[in-house]
């Protein structure tokens, strides 16, 4: 007996998506899915042998993953936030953008700051570049609720601008607070702006990506923002380099490239 209509359908629609996969740079895609059930003890009993305190980082520091504390929880520091006004960004915002995802997610992304469409809906990365974060979450193996995605800016800045000091200052240690209760294993920022904000640094982008840095104890990969990547397609490919390198660091194999 040969497929029926709907197999047929089936099949090409899969087709379809991993041609998409493959235009996006995508050479590989993971074997299994990973296991995290949400869950107090999750981030500890998920982490490889041996990975806590191994981390190097592109200086060769050596950090230790740090203990889940579960101290505080997401809920906690939203409602700490509150109709935050402590830099002049809550006074334009349409909605403060907190962020989305499971709350003990085993990786962390982390952009610059809500957009436009961001800032109306409420919700992290949901323009034509988060339709493509979504994509490479999914090349990953993980579905975009598995993952926690989120700014190091919670407010628009007006027309987009690039965020000022003392607003990066003002929302920073709501991101540690919010990077310590998800206690993630791996975090990616999400362009030049997230990555100098998070390891304080002025090092452009193309330096700082390819290599994991350090985040409190907790290995952080830079890479090119979803944004950059709509309008310099040909860099996918770097990005799918560094996000490897994040799935080997969960254990997560990819297939080896076709050709
Ligand atoms: N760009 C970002 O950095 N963050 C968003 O949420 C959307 C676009």
């Amino acid at each position: 007996m040969g497929p029926d209509d709907g197999q047929f359908e089936t099949i090409a629609s899969l087709r379809r998506y991993l041609e998409e996969l493959r235009e996006s740079g995508v050479d590989g895609l993971p074997f299994s899915p990973p296991e995290r059930a949400p869950g107090p003890d999750a981030a500890a009993s998920s982490l490889p042998p041996g990975a806590a305190g191994s981390l190097s980082g592109a200086d060769g520091a050596v950090a230790v993953a740090p203990a889940p504390t579960g101290a505080e929880t997401l809920a906690e520091i939203r409602g700490d936030l509150g109709e935050c006004r402590r830099c002049t960004l809550g006074a334009g915002r349409t909605t403060l953008v907190f962020g989305v995802g499971n709350p003990k997610a085993r990786l962390l992304f982390v952009g610059e700051a809500p957009g436009r469409e961001e800032d109306l809906r409420g919700e992290p990365f949901v323009g034509e570049a988060g339709q493509l974060l979504t994509r490479i979450i999914k090349a990953m193996g993980f579905a975009r609720e598995e993952v926690y995605i989120c700014n190091v800016l919670k407010c628009r800045p007006p027309g987009n601008r690039n965020p000022l000091p003392e607003e990066v200052e003002a929302c920073s240690t709501f991101m540690l607070r919010q990077v310590r209760a998800i206690a993630p294993e791996a975090i990616v920022a999400l362009g030049t702006f997230a990555a100098q904000a998070l390891l304080g640094t002025k090092e452009p982008i193309s330096k700082l990506r390819g290599v994991f840095h350090d985040y409190h104890g907790i290995p952080l990969m830079p890479t090119f923002h979803p944004a950059f990547l709509l309008r310099n397609p040909e860099r996918k490919r770097e990005v799918w380099e560094d996000m490897k390198q994040v799935m080997g660091r969960l254990g997560i194999a990819t297939a080896p490239p076709k050709d």
